[in-house]
């Protein structure tokens, strides 16, 4: 009984189009790692050398890994802890699913909260507020949303509330339905916000702050940093591709889907950078404003421009409806476990889910009122989860990942699924991804992790 359930799950829940496919990982892959954290750690991290860091970890990590989490998940075709357990029976890699179980607990937490305040931005969008090139102006309204207890955790649970029903309507109907046409239209408004920034006066201070490298402010915590971004960006070291790799039909290309997915994440990321650094420098804000810097900054970029307030609304929907995708994959990794590893109904999985998110997400929105006092390690919560989520379960589980991929699963298994069992001629390609799996990223993310956490310095 239980087997029939998982053979009608792996077929009726696949991925109908190559397109869809396409645009279901890109939906969990652009989010709010684009429009919110991008930024924010550009700004504060010094700029294009951060930025360039970011994109040789994207390249050299980020895309090896993407790559063999499709594989491993197409292969396994089944939730993050499950396909460990079937393509290495009695051993303990299954820990590599329970680490991201918890990871998406983690994520969760504060990625519902920095939703809910764009959620919120669409509403306060409408009124007069917010439109203003006064840092000042635009400071006081989000701390005045962030630092009220009440209202970060209505906004939090109605972002939760979203992100279940839509769960809820399953797989291929909720994922591909909402991603597919939002994405492009959300890029275009990035190139129109991008247009007026650019022509901003000053403009220039911000394009070379985003392109003109300074390595000299460059350490071994802010080299973690862009790790860390890279793996969050791209959804992956804690199986959030592994279980849309799950879904993916036998005839998908995924080294070919991988490379589409890593150039538009980047594209969107720099159109992002593009929007807001230019204004940053135009109207004297910070650039390493941290957490806030988006939604401080970009307000004022509407403010000096034509139809601003229609603009801004549609800017806000849009992130929403990105965040929306990338929770989605997210709540999908604990609730594809709960179904097909426990046999829970999948209506009462994610409630289940949903619930435990929304007990771990409280602690983050409230670490800017009641439980600011508060500190782990430290950070307070929001800043805890977000750190050790990026810079530490993350390339942790990438570094799991790429060993059990080269080392235990091995190349001949590894060639037969991405060459979809030698339907398409890619060898000479995936012995490189193979070989930087085996050898590269191991050593790469281990040195980066043990230096930037300050366990051993040079
Ligand atoms: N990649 C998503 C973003 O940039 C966040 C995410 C991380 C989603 C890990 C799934 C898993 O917003």
């Amino acid at each position: 009984m239980k087997d029939g359930n998982k053979e009608a799950r792996a077929t009726s829940d696949r991925f109908s189009t190559g397109l869809g496919v396409l645009m279901a990982t890109l939906g969990s892959a652009v989010g709010l790692g684009n429009i919110w954290k991008f930024p924010y750690l550009t700004g504060s991290n010094g700029g294009a050398a951060f930025l360039i860091i970011y994109i040789i970890c994207t390249i050299l990590v980020g895309y090896p890994i993407m790559i063999a989490e499709h594989a491993l998940g197409r292969k396994g075709r089944s939730d993050a802890f499950s396909t460990f357990r079937k393509l290495a029976p009695k051993s303990i890699w299954w820990i590599i699913g329970a680490m991201g179980i918890l990871a998406a607990f983690l994520i969760m937490a504060f990625y519902t909260e920095v939703a809910g305040w764009v959620f919120a931005y669409v509403f306060k969008s409408f009124g007069s507020g917010l439109l203003s090139t006064d840092p000042q102006v635009t400071t006081s309204v989000f701390t005045s949303l962030v630092t009220n207890p009440l209202q970060s955790l209505i906004w939090q649970w109605i972002v939760l509330i979203v992100v279940g029903a839509i769960i809820i309507m399953g797989v291929t109907k909720g994922i591909e339905g909402t991603t597919k046409k939002l994405l492009p239209i959300l890029a275009i408004l990035l190139i129109i916000i991008g247009i007026r920034s650019i022509t901003l006066p000053n403009s220039v201070e911000g394009l070379t702050f985003l392109f003109k490298p300074d390595f000299s402010k460059i350490t071994a915590t802010t080299i973690l940093t862009a790790l860390g971004l890279a793996f969050f960006k791209l959804s992956i070291g804690m199986g959030a591709m592994l279980t849309y790799g799950s879904y993916y039909g036998d005839n998908q290309n995924i080294p070919v889907n991988a490379a589409r997915v890593v150039a538009a994440d980047l594209t969107v990321s720099i159109l992002a950078g593009i929007a807001i650094f230019p204004a940053v420098f135009s109207f004297g804000f910070e650039p390493a404003a941290g957490t806030q810097l988006l939604f401080i900054t970009i307000p004022s970029v509407f403010a000096s421009m034509p139809f601003g307030k229609f603009f801004m609304v549609l800017f806000f929907l849009l992130t929403s409806f990105a965040a929306i995708g990338a929770m989605i994959s997210l709540v999908e990794v604990v609730v594809a476990y709960l179904v097909n590893s426990l046999g829970m109904a999948r209506n009462k999985a994610t409630f289940a889910t949903m619930g435990g998110m929304a007990v771990f997400g409280s602690l983050a929105a409230l670490s800017n009122s009641t439980l600011s006092a508060v500190k782990v390690f430290g950070f307070t919560f929001f800043d805890f989860y977000d750190f050790t989520t990026s810079n530490i379960l993350l390339p942790v589980g990438g570094l799991l990942l790429a060993i059990f991929t080269a080392w235990v699963w091995g190349w001949n298994k590894f060639n037969a699924t991405t060459s979809n069992e030698g339907a398409i001629a890619n060898a000479g390609i995936t012995r490189v991804v193979f070989t930087i799996l085996k050898f590269v990223t191991p050593i790469l993310v281990a040195i980066i992790l043990l230096t930037g956490l300050k366990i051993i310095q040079f």
